[in-house]
C-alpha cells in the first residue's frame, strides 16, 4: 500500500499559507503591488504537473504571476537530470538569475526545485558555489514547499530539503492549471525499472499508485470545470496498481477513466514495453474515449544493448507486442523514445535501431544521444564507438525517420480529422492550431473564439512535424 502524507502533516504545512500571506501582505503595504512569482518548468510532463501545483501553493499563499524574469520577485525552476544538457541548460539560466539579482534585484527569491536538484553532488555544488540561490528542494519535498519557502525568507542561508523518502503521496495540492479545455493527471509516481542509464528512480523514487478513488474524484471535477481531454501520467503506467491492496492494473483504470461523463478524449504516458500487453491493448481497443495513439519507448534495436539496458524485453517481444497494437486498434498512430550510442552499443547494433525504425513506422520519435548519469551503472561502463560515430548515427537516424514521418503525416492529406483547438498559432496569428485524437498537430486558419472547442478540419497539406488544412462544411 503506497504510503499517503497524513492529514495531520497536511494541515500542518497548510498553516505555512497563513504566515506567507502576512509576509506577503507587509510586502504589498511598502511596495504598493503583490509579489510576483515566476515558474520555469523543465523536463517532462510529470514536471508540469508539479509546476501546476506549485503555482496553485503560490496563489493560495497571495502571489500573482509575471512572465519576465526581470520583474519577479520570486523564481522557481523545476528541474530536470535525465540528460547533460537539461542540466547544463538549467546552469545557464541560474547564471542569467544571478547577475539579474546581483546587477537589478537584490531581493529576489532563487527557488531551484525538482529532479535535478535532488541528486546530492547537485545539492552539494549548489551550496558551495551559488550562495544567491535561497531555497532548494527535490519532489519528495514538494508538499512541503509553503513552510520551506516561509523558512527562507526567514533564513540568511540557503535552505535546502532533499531528504530522500522514496517518495509518499501527497493529495489535495491546490492546483493552477495552465489550459482550460485540457489537463495532466498523474495516476502514479516514481519508477522501479532502474534502466541502467536512467536517473529518474534516483531521483523520484519508488513506483506508488494513487488510489482509483482520488483519481476518479479528480477527474470528475475536472470534467465539471470544463476539461474535455485528460492525459494519465506516470513513469511506468502499466505498472499502475501493482503497490495497491486492491486488484485493479492501469487497464481497469482506464475503462473506469472511460466512464467519466464530459470527458472525451483520454490519453496516457509511458508505457514500458515489458509490461504493455493485451489487456491494456483490449481497453484501448474498446473504450471510446481512449485515443488511438501509443507512445512504446524501444530505446535500442539490439538485444545485446536492450539487456545491457536492463530494459527486460526482446527486440521480437517489442515488435510482436506493437503489431498486437497496430491489428487491433484502428488508426492507431504510434511513437517511441530511442537512445542512440548507449555505451556497449556497437555500429552493428545501431544498424538494428535503424532496421526496427523502417519495420516499425513510427508516426514520430524522440531520440536522444546517450548522457552519461552519475551513479548509474553506465556511467561504469566503457564506450565502444566514439562520440563523432554517435553524432553520425543519430544524424542518419533522423533523415530516415523524418521521411516514415512526412510519409505517415502525407497519408491525412484529404481526411477530416476531428481537432480539439489548443488556440492562436504561435507563429501565425491567424491560424488556430490543434491536435487529432492520434495527436498529430494541425494548423488551420479560424477564430480564437473557437479555442477548447472540437472541430472537424479537412488535412490539405503535411509536413513532417505537422498538418494544414481547412475548417470542414
Ligand atoms: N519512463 C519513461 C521515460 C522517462 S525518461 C520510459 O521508460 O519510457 C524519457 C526518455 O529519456 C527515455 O525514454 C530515454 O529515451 C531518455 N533517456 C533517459 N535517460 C537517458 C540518458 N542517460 N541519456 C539519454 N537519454 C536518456
Ligand atoms: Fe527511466 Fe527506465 Fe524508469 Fe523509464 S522505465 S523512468 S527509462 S528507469
Ligand atoms: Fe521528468 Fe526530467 Fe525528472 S524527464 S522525471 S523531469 S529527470
Amino acid at each position: 500500500m503506497a504510503n499517503y502524507i497524513n492529514n495531520e502533516e497536511m494541515a500542518r504545512v497548510s498553516g505555512f499559507y497563513e504566515l506567507l500571506r502576512e509576509e506577503n501582505a507587509a510586502f504589498e503595504a511598502e511596495h504598493g503591488r503583490r509579489r510576483r512569482a515566476l515558474v520555469e518548468t523543465h523536463g517532462c510532463q510529470q514536471n508540469e504537473n508539479d509546476s501546476e501545483r506549485i503555482r496553485g501553493m503560490l496563489k493560495e499563499a497571495g502571489y500573482d504571476f509575471c512572465t519576465e524574469l526581470e520583474q519577479a520577485d520570486l523564481v522557481v525552476f523545476n528541474t530536470c537530470a535525465v540528460r547533460e544538457n537539461a542540466e547544463d541548460k538549467i546552469f545557464g539560466r541560474i547564471g542569467i538569475l544571478k547577475h539579474i539579482k546581483e546587477k537589478e534585484n537584490p531581493d529576489m527569491t532563487i527557488v531551484l526545485c525538482g529532479c535535478m536538484v535532488q541528486q546530492e553532488h547537485i545539492a552539494e555544488k549548489i551550496r558551495k558555489t551559488h550562495r544567491q540561490i535561497d531555497l532548494v528542494f527535490g519532489p519528495h519535498a514538494l508538499y512541503r514547499m509553503p513552510e520551506l519557502l516561509y523558512r527562507s525568507y526567514n533564513s540568511r542561508k540557503t535552505v535546502i530539503d532533499i531528504e530522500n523518502t522514496d517518495g509518499a503521496i501527497a493529495e489535495d495540492i491546490p492546483v493552477m492549471r495552465d489550459a482550460a479545455h485540457k489537463a495532466w493527471v498523474s495516476v502514479m509516481y516514481g519508477c522501479n525499472n532502474f534502466c541502467t542509464y536512467c536517473i529518474v528512480p534516483y531521483v523520484r523514487g519508488r513506483e506508488r499508485s494513487r488510489k482509483k478513488e482520488c483519481i476518479l474524484a479528480e477527474i470528475k471535477e475536472l470534467a465539471a470545470d470544463g476539461v474535455t481531454e485528460i492525459t494519465l501520467l506516470g513513469q511506468n503506467v502499466n505498472s499502475y496498481g501493482k503497490d495497491l491492496d486492491e486488484d485493479i492494473d492501469f487497464a481497469d483504470l482506464i475503462r473506469m477513466v472511460n466512464k467519466v461523463d464530459g470527458i472525451e478524449r483520454i490519453r496516457f504516458m509511458t508505457s514500458h514495453p515489458k509490461d504493455f500487453g493485451e489487456r491494456l491493448i483490449d481497453a484501448m481497443a474498446e473504450c471510446e474515449k481512449v485515443c488511438p495513439q501509443l507512445h512504446l519507448p524501444f530505446q535500442a534495436g539490439s538485444d545485446k544493448v536492450l539487456a545491457d539496458m536492463n530494459r527486460r524485453y526482446t527486440r521480437a517481444e517489442y515488435l510482436e507486442k506493437l503489431n498486437k497494437a497496430k491489428e487491433r486498434i484502428e488508426n492507431l498512430a504510434i511513437t517511441t523514445d530511442i537512445i542512440v550510442g548507449f555505451p556497449t552499443e556497437r555500429q552493428e547494433d545501431f544498424e538494428e535501431t535503424l532496421t526496427l525504425l523502417k519495420e516499425a513506422e513510427f508516426d514520430m520519435i524522440f531520440s536522444f544521444i546517450y548522457s552519461k548519469r552519475v551513479g548509474t551503472p553506465a556511467a561504469e561502463m566503457e564506450s565502444v564507438l566514439s562520440e563523432e560515430q554517435k553524432h553520425k548515427n543519430f544524424e542518419r537516424m533522423l533523415e530516415l525517420q523524418n521521411e516514415i514521418s512526412r510519409k505517415k503525416n502525407e497519408a491525412y492529406v484529404g481526411k477530416v480529422c476531428r481537432v480539439l483547438v489548443d488556440g492562436e498559432s504561435k507563429t501565425d496569428k491567424d491560424m488556430l492550431t490543434g491536435r487529432t485524437d492520434t495527436g498529430k498537430i494541425v494548423n488551420f486558419p479560424g477564430d480564437s473564439s473557437l479555442e477548447g472547442k472540437y472541430v472537424e478540419v479537412e488535412i490539405t497539406k503535411a509536413q513532417t512535424w505537422s498538418l494544414y488544412g481547412k475548417m470542414a462544411d
